[in-house]
């Protein structure tokens, strides 16, 4: 049984990608629900992986279904050096901002990207677009705007090269969240953090790539956790407070965080919005 490792001034990290849906304002209210012994550490919706980050566990299994994201956790950990020479080319400039976002609409010519230059690019269209979101249209095409910062910092040396020392050890898988039941076992810490169930057809925002999260993917998700619970898996999920989630897990343990949201997409008003953690 291993401890989440201590923090250590040199071990401090962040993420290196900002995500719709990040976790880092809610941990210090997650945090005493965290389990404090654990063998592996699982988290099959990464994103940002602000839990990850967080945690620094000292064995762990992360992956998510969104190849760009995952391409850059295994850039970042196989070849820091080369991703960091590589983003400082990049300007933060609009017209440039376009091109680069436009690489995408020819497959064939992103094809020939290599792994660094497709991190590389999903940084810097991270660091520069609107509010740093990460969304594709339809077509799974990159469509976030030009962003309206002062000075992005693009390329964020040390942090990437901390980052890099964390994943050394961490196996990153690319797949859909059931990935997980490859790996689990007793005693394992797994954390999951899906898209949301909308509160509203357009209060959330729930389309992270191409293939949205929809009601069944809910009621799949929650077979896997009753899986996990069987396995003697410590699980931890988090979603809306809606009444369907409420009812879909009402045989756990469910805490209620407050969290603050976009609560109307239309508009740019933030409020305190109740969330869920489920616990078994
Ligand atoms: C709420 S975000 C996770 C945010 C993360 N906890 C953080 O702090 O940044 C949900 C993630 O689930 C991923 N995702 C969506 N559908 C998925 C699926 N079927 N299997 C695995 N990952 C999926 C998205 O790509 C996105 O990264």
């Amino acid at each position: 049984m291993v401890f989440a490792r201590n923090l250590t001034k040199h071990t401090q990290t962040h993420p290196f990608l900002k995500w719709a849906g990040g976790k880092r304002q809610l941990i210090p209210q997650m945090d005493k629900f965290f389990p404090k012994k654990y063998n592996k550490y699982i988290e099959p919706f990464i994103g940002g992986g602000a839990v990850f980050f967080y945690l620094l566990p000292e064995n762990s299994i992360i992956s998510d279904n969104n190849p760009d994201l995952i391409n850059c956790y295994k850039v970042v950990k196989e070849d820091v050096e080369g991703l960091i020479e590589s983003l400082k080319k990049h300007r933060y400039e609009k017209d440039y901002y376009y091109e680069i976002r436009s690489l995408d609409r020819d497959q064939n010519q992103y094809a020939e990207l290599s792994d660094v230059e497709k991190a590389s690019r999903s940084i810097y269209l991270n660091k520069s677009g609107y509010n740093g979101l990460y969304r594709v249209n339809s077509k799974g095409l990159f469509n976030v705007p030009f962003g309206r910062h002062k000075n992005p910092k693009i390329c964020d040396e040390e942090n990437l090269r901390k980052v890099s020392i964390v994943l050394k050890n961490v196996k990153i898988v690319l797949g859909s969240f059931e990935i997980c039941l490859d790996f689990a076992e007793k005693d394992d810490f797994v954390y999951l953090d899906p898209p949301y169930y909308p509160l509203s057809d357009t209060a959330l925002f729930t389309s992270y790539t191409k293939n949205s999260f929809d009601k069944s993917s809910q009621i799949k998700l929650h077979e896997v956790f009753k899986e996990l619970d069987n396995r003697g898996c410590k699980i931890v999920l988090s979603n809306s407070y809606s009444e369907f989630i409420l009812d879909l897990y009402k045989d756990f343990k469910i805490v209620t965080l407050k969290a603050k949201r976009n609560i109307n997409s239309n508009s740019q008003k933030r409020g305190l919005i109740n969330e869920v953690l489920i616990l078994n």
